[in-house]
């Protein structure tokens, strides 16, 4: 069984979209452990409640930022996680730790990427003005939200859509896209080739 880790900030549904989807036996990974920076983090509350195993590493209580991401890869590496997905996680890892894990690490991104990177992607892309958003699951390398794109889908925009309204529903479609592609890793059928992800078909 794959071994997982999810690393969130927030309110952790994409986290508990990958845990029931695990439970439900879609996907064959296990989560061996969930890792947040915040410790009010609500995801945390979720992952207890799944009975998964929790660790919080404050930044302010290491001398620097390699220091703390170098605590995170050596908990990593001790639970022997194969894949590091990151859901909600609201820092931009080290080189060494997208060094350590290349292209093991998975992010999820509510807009089209290349389009509106970075931390406000469902605000840039309403303010943009575009009439088609949606969502991204790609690998991480050492740039903001510019590794090799793993799956997408579209999103509609709709006339009178609000951040909160277009959100909920890119949230929907995120929570069937993100256990896809952990599922796919897990069954060993994503090839990177270079920028692109070459997805191969079911044994
Ligand atoms: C998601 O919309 C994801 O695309 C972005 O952060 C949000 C996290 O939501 N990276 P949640 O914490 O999983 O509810």
């Amino acid at each position: 069984m794959l071994r997982i880790a999810v690393l969130a900030s927030g309110s952790g549904t994409n986290l508990e979209a990958i845990a029931t989807a695990i439970e439900e036996g879609e996907v064959p990974a296990k989560i061996s452990v969930v890792i947040s920076d915040n410790p009010e983090a609500f995801a945390l509350e979720r992952a207890r409640k799944h009975g998964l195993k929790t660790r919080v590493f404050k930044l302010s209580e290491f001398p620097d930022r390699n220091s703390f991401d170098k605590a995170i890869i050596d908990l990593l590496i001790e639970e022997s996680v194969e894949l590091v997905v990151l859901a909600g996680y609201m820092k931009i890892l080290s080189r060494e730790f997208v060094r350590t894990f290349n292209m093991r690490i998975m992010n999820i991104h509510p807009a089209l990427l290349p389009s509106f990177p970075g931390e406000h992607g469902v605000e840039d892309a309403l303010s943009y003005g575009v009439k088609i958003s949606g969502v991204t699951v790609h690998f991480v390398d050492e740039g903001v939200d510019t590794g090799p794109v793993i799956l997408q889908e579209a999103v509609k925009v709709e006339e009178d859509d609000d951040k909160e309204t277009l959100h909920a529903r890119i949230h929907e479609v995120e929570y069937r896209l993100y256990p896809l592609a952990i599922k796919l890793f897990a069954e060993g059928r994503l090839k990177v080739e270079g920028r692109k992800v070459r997805i191969l078909p079911e044994k």
